[in-house]
């Protein structure tokens, strides 16, 4: 079973994204562990301060190297006491790097991630180089800090759990999963708004169905994500 602990300074912010909807009921289930864990806990001063000026000067503050290196251990200890494996150490960070559906199954296969968030304008570098095994970025653009890329990791690495997601082959026809996006989907009524839903889908004839969706993914890639139209195409010329 896959245990993902988080390193942060909003602990319960994340422990309450992580229990609702699928990923609280599949850890209700025992399908799955969530673990949260207050960076401040580990300061050493009086005024528990987690961030102090950047060395060099510039705008912003950066997060202590301590604290945050103090926590990972903890969490690393409590692994081997409880006789876990050790957990990949993912940094949350803007520079680092990009992630896709293919990262998040890579990242599926560890028995434990430990997501560390940094918050203000960074971290110490320092604890980076120290602990971390690898650096993650979610996208081109810069969040206030590292937990809402923490939750996006963990959400899209849960998901894909034995036993989370109610249709083991729900997430194999989706957007990304194949290199391509999903075909468009629709349910009752037949008519909404004057809208119909595309009389193949109502015809019942699967084989038509199949082909319908295949080619309107296709056409949605090539229309949307030109990059991603072009990988695919690479890729079937290289595996003819
Ligand atoms: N922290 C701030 N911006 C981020 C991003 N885009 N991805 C991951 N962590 C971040």
């Amino acid at each position: 079973m896959m245990r993902i602990d988080v390193a942060t300074l909003f602990p319960e912010m994340c422990q309450r994204v992580l229990d609702e909807s699928i990923l609280g009921r599949a850890a209700r289930k025992g399908l799955i562990e969530t673990h949260c864990h207050q960076i401040r806990d580990y300061t050493l001063n009086r005024q528990r301060q987690v961030d102090d000026y950047p060395y060099g000067g510039g705008c912003g503050m950066v997060m202590y190297a301590q604290p945050i290196y103090d926590c990972c251990v903890d969490v690393l200890r409590q692994a081997q006491e409880q006789g876990r494996p050790r957990p990949r150490i993912v940094f949350l960070t803007a520079a680092g790097k990009p992630y896709t559906e293919q990262e998040a199954k890579r990242l599926a296969q560890y028995d434990g991630l430990l997501l560390v968030c940094g918050h203000y304008e960074g971290m110490d570098e320092r604890v980076i180089e120290e602990i971390a095994d690898e650096e993650i970025s979610i996208g081109d653009y810069v969040l206030t800090g590292g937990e809402l890329a923490a939750l996006v990791v963990a959400d899209s690495v849960l998901r894909l759990q034995p036993g989370v997601l109610a249709e083991p082959q729900g997430y194999q026809e989706e957007s990304h999963w194949n290199g391509l996006l999903e075909y468009p989907q629709y349910t009752r009524p037949e008519e909404w708004r004057g809208r119909r839903v595309p009389e193949v889908l109502l015809s019942g004839h699967h084989g038509r169905i199949d082909q319908w969706r295949a080619e309107q993914s296709l056409e949605r890639t090539r229309q949307r994500r030109p990059d991603l139209y072009e990988a695919h195409k690479q890729e079937g010329k290289e595996k003819s």
